[in-house]
Protein backbone atom coordinates (compact mmCIF):
# COMPACT_ATOMS: atom_id res chain seq x y z
CA UNK A 1 0.00 0.00 0.00
CA UNK A 2 2.68 2.80 1.08
CA UNK A 3 4.43 1.52 -2.33
CA UNK A 4 1.25 2.09 -4.30
CA UNK A 5 0.94 5.52 -2.39
CA UNK A 6 4.49 6.52 -2.93
CA UNK A 7 4.46 5.86 -7.06
CA UNK A 8 0.97 7.42 -7.57
CA UNK A 9 2.54 10.68 -6.21
CA UNK A 10 6.04 10.14 -8.31
CA UNK A 11 3.94 9.79 -11.29
CA UNK A 12 1.76 12.87 -10.66
CA UNK A 13 4.67 14.81 -9.82
CA UNK A 14 5.97 14.73 -12.83
CA UNK A 15 3.03 15.04 -15.02
CA UNK A 16 2.51 18.38 -13.46
CA UNK A 17 6.23 19.03 -14.08
CA UNK A 18 5.73 18.24 -17.67
CA UNK A 19 2.75 20.20 -18.29
CA UNK A 20 4.32 23.13 -16.42
CA UNK A 21 7.45 23.13 -19.06
CA UNK A 22 8.60 20.39 -21.83
CA UNK A 23 11.41 19.79 -23.23
CA UNK A 24 11.39 21.34 -26.10
CA UNK A 25 10.63 24.99 -24.02
CA UNK A 26 13.28 23.66 -21.68
CA UNK A 27 15.74 23.36 -24.59
CA UNK A 28 14.75 26.95 -25.99
CA UNK A 29 15.22 28.47 -22.98
CA UNK A 30 18.94 26.87 -22.40
CA UNK A 31 19.65 27.80 -25.63
CA UNK A 32 18.18 31.61 -25.62
CA UNK A 33 19.20 32.41 -21.94
CA UNK A 34 21.77 29.86 -20.52
CA UNK A 35 22.65 31.65 -17.11
CA UNK A 36 24.98 33.67 -19.74
CA UNK A 37 24.84 35.11 -23.32
CA UNK A 38 22.20 33.19 -25.38
CA UNK A 39 23.53 30.86 -27.78
CA UNK A 40 21.19 32.14 -30.26
CA UNK A 41 23.12 35.61 -29.95
CA UNK A 42 26.40 34.28 -32.03
CA UNK A 43 25.46 31.38 -33.15
CA UNK A 44 21.82 32.20 -35.00
CA UNK A 45 18.29 31.31 -34.36
CA UNK A 46 18.80 27.92 -35.40
CA UNK A 47 22.33 27.05 -34.48
CA UNK A 48 22.94 27.75 -38.61
CA UNK A 49 26.14 30.22 -37.20
CA UNK A 50 26.97 33.59 -38.02
CA UNK A 51 29.39 36.29 -39.26
CA UNK A 52 29.72 37.99 -35.72
CA UNK A 53 32.21 40.52 -36.43
CA UNK A 54 35.66 41.26 -37.79
CA UNK A 55 38.96 43.14 -36.94
CA UNK A 56 41.76 44.29 -38.52
CA UNK A 57 45.53 42.89 -38.37
CA UNK A 58 48.07 43.84 -40.93
CA UNK A 59 45.93 45.65 -43.06
CA UNK A 60 43.80 42.65 -43.22
CA UNK A 61 40.17 41.48 -42.20
CA UNK A 62 39.64 39.02 -39.66
CA UNK A 63 36.47 37.46 -39.19
CA UNK A 64 35.30 36.45 -35.96
CA UNK A 65 32.65 33.23 -37.02
CA UNK A 66 30.72 31.68 -34.65
CA UNK A 67 30.30 28.37 -36.66
CA UNK A 68 27.04 25.97 -37.21
CA UNK A 69 26.15 24.14 -34.52
CA UNK A 70 22.87 22.60 -35.72
CA UNK A 71 24.33 19.55 -35.82
CA UNK A 72 27.13 19.18 -33.18
CA UNK A 73 26.97 16.12 -31.09
CA UNK A 74 26.73 15.85 -26.64
CA UNK A 75 30.88 15.43 -26.98
CA UNK A 76 31.28 18.74 -29.57
CA UNK A 77 28.94 20.94 -27.73
CA UNK A 78 30.29 19.35 -24.04
CA UNK A 79 33.85 20.03 -24.85
CA UNK A 80 33.52 23.86 -26.33
CA UNK A 81 31.13 24.75 -23.39
CA UNK A 82 34.28 23.52 -20.75
CA UNK A 83 37.37 23.27 -22.50
CA UNK A 84 36.94 25.30 -25.90
CA UNK A 85 40.77 25.71 -26.44
CA UNK A 86 40.51 27.90 -29.84
CA UNK A 87 38.17 30.26 -27.24
CA UNK A 88 38.50 33.72 -28.65
CA UNK A 89 35.08 35.24 -27.44
CA UNK A 90 32.84 32.29 -26.60
CA UNK A 91 32.30 32.71 -22.96
CA UNK A 92 32.48 29.67 -20.67
CA UNK A 93 29.84 28.11 -19.74
CA UNK A 94 28.63 25.43 -16.48
CA UNK A 95 25.95 23.45 -17.88
CA UNK A 96 25.16 20.37 -16.59
CA UNK A 97 25.30 16.66 -19.14
CA UNK A 98 20.78 17.18 -19.06
CA UNK A 99 21.05 20.85 -19.66
CA UNK A 100 22.97 19.95 -22.92
CA UNK A 101 21.06 17.26 -23.91
CA UNK A 102 18.08 19.63 -23.56
CA UNK A 103 19.91 21.52 -25.83
CA UNK A 104 20.81 19.51 -28.07
CA UNK A 105 16.92 18.60 -28.48
CA UNK A 106 16.07 21.92 -28.79
CA UNK A 107 18.58 22.63 -31.93
CA UNK A 108 17.07 19.11 -33.50
CA UNK A 109 13.65 19.97 -33.09
CA UNK A 110 13.88 23.68 -34.93
CA UNK A 111 15.87 22.36 -37.54
CA UNK A 112 13.68 19.51 -38.34
CA UNK A 113 12.77 19.54 -41.78
CA UNK A 114 15.07 21.97 -42.84
CA UNK A 115 17.45 20.05 -44.02
CA UNK A 116 20.06 22.19 -42.35
C1 LIG B 1 29.78 35.64 -27.79
C2 LIG B 1 29.44 34.72 -28.87
C3 LIG B 1 29.14 33.27 -28.56
C4 LIG B 1 28.20 32.77 -27.67
C5 LIG B 1 27.24 33.57 -26.80
C6 LIG B 1 28.26 31.33 -27.78
N1 LIG B 1 29.22 30.95 -28.69
FE1 LIG B 1 29.71 29.04 -29.19
N2 LIG B 1 31.26 29.76 -30.33
C7 LIG B 1 31.52 31.10 -30.60
C8 LIG B 1 32.73 31.20 -31.43
C9 LIG B 1 33.34 32.50 -31.95
C10 LIG B 1 33.18 29.88 -31.63
C11 LIG B 1 34.43 29.41 -32.41
C12 LIG B 1 35.53 29.07 -31.43
C13 LIG B 1 35.94 30.29 -30.65
O1 LIG B 1 36.43 31.21 -31.27
O2 LIG B 1 35.73 30.31 -29.43
C14 LIG B 1 32.22 29.00 -30.94
C15 LIG B 1 32.30 27.60 -30.92
C16 LIG B 1 31.28 26.77 -30.48
C17 LIG B 1 31.23 25.35 -30.69
C18 LIG B 1 32.27 24.51 -31.46
C19 LIG B 1 31.81 24.40 -32.87
C20 LIG B 1 32.86 23.89 -33.81
O3 LIG B 1 32.47 23.33 -34.84
O4 LIG B 1 34.06 24.08 -33.52
C21 LIG B 1 30.08 24.87 -30.12
C22 LIG B 1 29.56 23.44 -30.13
C23 LIG B 1 29.43 26.02 -29.51
N3 LIG B 1 30.18 27.16 -29.76
C24 LIG B 1 28.24 25.97 -28.81
C25 LIG B 1 27.68 27.04 -28.11
C26 LIG B 1 26.54 26.94 -27.22
C27 LIG B 1 25.73 25.66 -26.98
C28 LIG B 1 26.34 28.18 -26.70
C29 LIG B 1 25.33 28.59 -25.63
C30 LIG B 1 25.34 27.85 -24.38
C31 LIG B 1 27.34 29.07 -27.29
N4 LIG B 1 28.14 28.35 -28.13
C32 LIG B 1 27.44 30.44 -27.06
C33 LIG B 1 30.78 32.18 -30.15
C34 LIG B 1 29.78 32.11 -29.18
Amino acid sequence: MKKTLFALLFVSSFAAAESFINSFEYGEMLYKNPRGVGCDKCHGKYGEGMNIGSYQKNNKTIKIVAPKISKSSFNDIKNSLKFNKKRSVMPEYFLTDSEIEALIYYLKKINEGSGG
